[in-house]
């Protein structure tokens, strides 16, 4: 199945070095079925949005260089030794980035492609100027875009599932939790319905199987569909300015979810139902299906939270779905919540000027931002 497409020999023996390569992978935004979807083969509906990370690759000689927008002080210098990546200890800013170099090239070495120099660059519009997170997915699109440019510029030739694979496991190896949705929305674009792998299975997988092999097996839970949403649907994106860490929101509600009180296993019951009929209902342009559905979902999470002693909807985000509501429009957090954004779904007619002034007076900021289209098959 995989092969390496590109036969261009390494440049320190003098030959043609690879062509550099350039790729943008989208952030992206939760709609619905978090939390439950951390489970494996539970669902949730996301979107890529149209703010990008940017990682070009291009030949080096003796030393790389990783360099990146977010940190203009930290050019990380690495070397090689036999095959490995070598690199000064510290310079934890980029683990996603040097996880997914590693996999990578772990895959290129099983399919026999030569392993190379370069110099990798990044660019993100995830954060704001000032460095302000959102929440749209940094770490997920950074780790996409390196593994989309590095398997560019050594010409594996990889399907989108195995570039998702590759990604996944670049995740896991850094990021102890986490359901890997936010790493196919970067991947695939658009609107998807997606149910997470087995992250037990894959790390005990990993130790005892060649990569390529673990590329092109089944994994037990994952799925990935593309789903067209209705034409008339709007979304519009709310952000609450204050950032929230998803790993200690997840982390607090996977400590509890063994006490009785959380009710784990209904809610899990209960966002499946509520997910499954979300998709149908946008696959079958059901404007009231899609409303019940999110409002549903929006009181299935504000309940896991009061059960589970976190809080996911704060009151910024209830004011913020409030405001929305009251414009006719079905809104919820998006995410671990906690903070970062909330999205609202409303008819395309529907007038939100109201919803924008509600929102400007409670501090509320209004992100312009769209879906991603697609731009690969899921295959
Ligand atoms: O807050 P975000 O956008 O990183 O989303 C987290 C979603 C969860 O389901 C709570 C966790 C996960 O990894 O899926
Ligand atoms: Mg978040």
């Amino acid at each position: 199945m995989m092969v390496p497409m590109n036969t261009t020999t390494s440049t320190t023996s003098g030959e043609r070095a690879p062509d550099p390569v350039s790729v943008r992978a989208p952030g992206k935004l939760y709609i619905a079925g978090e939390y439950a979807v951390v489970e494996p083969g539970h669902p949730a509906v996301l979107i890529a949005v149209d703010r990008y990370v940017t990682v070009s690759v291009s030949p080096a000689l003796d030393t790389g260089h990783i360099t990146s927008d977010q940190y203009a002080n930290l050019s990380l210098e690495w070397h090689r030794r036999g095959d490995d990546l070598v690199i000064e200890p510290d310079q934890t800013p980029y683990d996603f980035v040097l996880a997914a170099i590693r996999v990578v090239e772990e895959a290129a070495v099983a399919l026999g492609a030569p392993l190379r120099m370069f110099d990798l660059d990044i660019t993100s519009e995830l954060d704001d100027k000032v460095g302000r997170k959102f929440g749209l997915g940094s770490s997920a699109a950074v780790t996409v875009a390196t593994v989309r440019a590095l398997i560019g510029y050594y010409g594996l030739d990889l399907t989108s599932m195995e570039q998702l694979k590759i990604a996944l496991i670049a995740t896991i190896e850094v990021q102890r939790s986490g359901s890997g949705g936010d790493v196919a929305a970067s991947m695939f674009g658009g609107w998807i319905a997606y149910t997470a792998f087995d992250r037990e299975w894959t790390r005990a997988q990993r130790r005892e199987r060649p990569i390529d092999d673990l590329l092109s097996c089944e994994w037990p839970g994952l799925s990935v569909r593309l789903i067209t949403p209705p034409e008339r649907l709007r979304l519009v994106v709310g952000w609450t300015g204050s950032p929230a860490s998803t790993a200690r929101l997840v982390g607090g509600v996977q400590a509890r979810k063994g006490q009785s009180s959380v009710h784990y296993n209904r809610f899990l019951t209960q966002s499946g139902e509520c997910v499954s009929s979300l998709i149908e209902a946008l696959e079958h342009d059901d404007a009231d299906g899609i409303d019940r559905a999110i409002r549903r979902n929006r009181d299935l999470l504000r309940t896991l939270g009061e059960h589970s002693g976190i809080t996911i909807e704060t009151p910024k985000l209830s004011a913020l779905i409030e405001i929305a509501e009251a414009s006719g429009g079905a809104a919820k957090t998006s995410g671990a919540g906690g903070g970062d954004c909330g999205i609202v779904l409303i008819d395309r007619e529907a007038d939100i000027d109201e919803l924008s002034a509600g929102w400007e007076r409670e501090g509320i900021r209004a992100l312009d931002l769209r879906v991603h289209r697609p731009d690969t098959t899921i295959e």
